[in-house]
């Protein structure tokens, strides 16, 4: 608790660290096609899910969004995995639905079940009446990234993220998780002009969203899309794509990552984005991934259920991934965000298979 303690941080405390100030920089480096002497290793939904730790924070608070708005506890939270499981990063404790509720669409979580939006986006009034002029009501969680900045003290870097405008796009329709997300696919074929509409105003939100990331200590950003596969490679083409692209585009600051659950279909142009970094799931083989994405870095792809397996299978399952991604250019990750009922020895094992993997 000690280390997250409130107090207002001055502005030299966390920003502009230089990266040489890091003691930990691996996955900068990496990130950016540097030269590494061990590959970093991260694990997407590290922060919350598996830790006895998290969840003891979590029952002090009455619900969900009552811990992603207190600034002290999500530092504490974020600082958890780096501490228990020594992780190369720590991912700042958010949800990527800060961004609807930010531009006006409010969101619960429902215990044990998930996200739910009492209102949907049905109409052209509907769009019209969202701000993308969300930074003044996100302000929890930029002074969240200040106090875990200052609190990290540079031992590892501190990733800043948000969701894709199509991933986003699909709660604010949809008003809930889905397996087929029909009802926002069902706008791209009805109306695809007002689709376009809401990506783009998505999109300038989380542009500006992440900036602010970025100027408050978020040394990378993460974009997750991870109901692309919902999606065809014509439809991704034309409703995601885009604004991938204006993202990464727009954010040169820091190294951007690009995660598309499910859309290997996608990897040769997300190649030609600026993006530094393509997440991987375990469908795909990382020699064809690499085949397609020269130049850039890749992240993943360890299936989540190999942290089911005994140790030994997760040794050899993990050294066997390593082998093909080769060591440099690389970071390793799971191939999407962590099972919640994963024994958390486990996912501390895999993450020192990897800290001993000789390059
Ligand atoms: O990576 C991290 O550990 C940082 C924290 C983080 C959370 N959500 C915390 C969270 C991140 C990066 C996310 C992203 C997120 N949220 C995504 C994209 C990543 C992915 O898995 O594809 C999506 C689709 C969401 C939406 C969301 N938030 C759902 C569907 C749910 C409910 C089920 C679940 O656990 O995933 C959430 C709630 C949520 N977000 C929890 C956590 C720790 C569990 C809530 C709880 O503790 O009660």
């Amino acid at each position: 608790m000690l280390k997250c303690g409130l107090k207002t941080p001055v502005f030299s405390d966390f920003l502009n660290v230089d990266i040489k100030e890091m003691k930990n920089d691996l996955l900068i480096r990496a990130a950016k096609g540097e030269q590494v002497e061990r590959i970093p290793v991260w694990m997407m939904r590290q922060a919350g899910r598996i830790l006895p730790e998290y969840r003891a924070v979590r029952s002090s608070v009455n619900g969900f969004k009552e811990l992603v708005k207190n600034p002290e506890l999500i530092c504490e939270v974020t600082l958890q995995p780096v501490d228990i499981l020594g992780v190369d990063a720590a991912i700042i404790f958010s949800d990527i639905l800060v961004i609807p509720e930010a531009m006006g669409l409010n969101y619960e979580m429902i215990e044990s079940k998930g996200p739910n939006f009492p209102k949907t986006i049905t109409s052209e009034q509907d769009v019209a009446e969202l701000t993308t002029d969300v930074i003044p009501n996100l302000e929890y969680v930029f002074e969240s990234l200040r106090l875990t900045k200052s609190a990290l003290n540079g031992r590892v870097p501190l990733i800043g993220f948000a969701g894709a405008p199509w991933t986003i796009f699909s709660y604010m329709i949809e008003g809930k998780g889905s397996k087929t997300f029909s009802q926002a696919k069902k706008m791209l074929y009805t109306n695809p002009v007002l689709a376009h509409q809401l990506l783009d105003k998505i999109t300038t939100a989380t542009i500006a969203y992440l900036q602010e990331q970025i100027k408050n200590g978020a040394d990378i950003v993460q974009v997750f899309d991870s109901w692309a596969g919902v999606l065809s490679k014509a439809q991704y083409v034309e409703f995601a794509l885009p604004y991938m692209n204006r993202i990464a585009a727009a954010i040169t600051a820091v190294p951007v990552i690009l995660f598309a659950k499910d859309a290997h279909y996608i990897l040769t142009e997300f190649a030609q984005t600026n993006a530094n970094v393509i997440g991987l799931d375990w469908t795909i083989e990382p020699a064809a991934a690499r085949a397609q994405t020269k130049g850039k870095t890749l992240q993943g792809n360890l299936d989540p259920c190999v942290l089911y397996a005994d140790k030994a299978t997760i040794k050899k399952e993990t050294e066997k991934m390593l082998q093909s991604f080769g060591g440099q250019q690389y970071i390793c990750n799971l191939g999407h965000g962590v099972y919640p009922d994963v024994n958390f020895e486990h996912a501390k094992y895999f993450i020192e298979v990897v800290q001993d993997y000789k390059l």
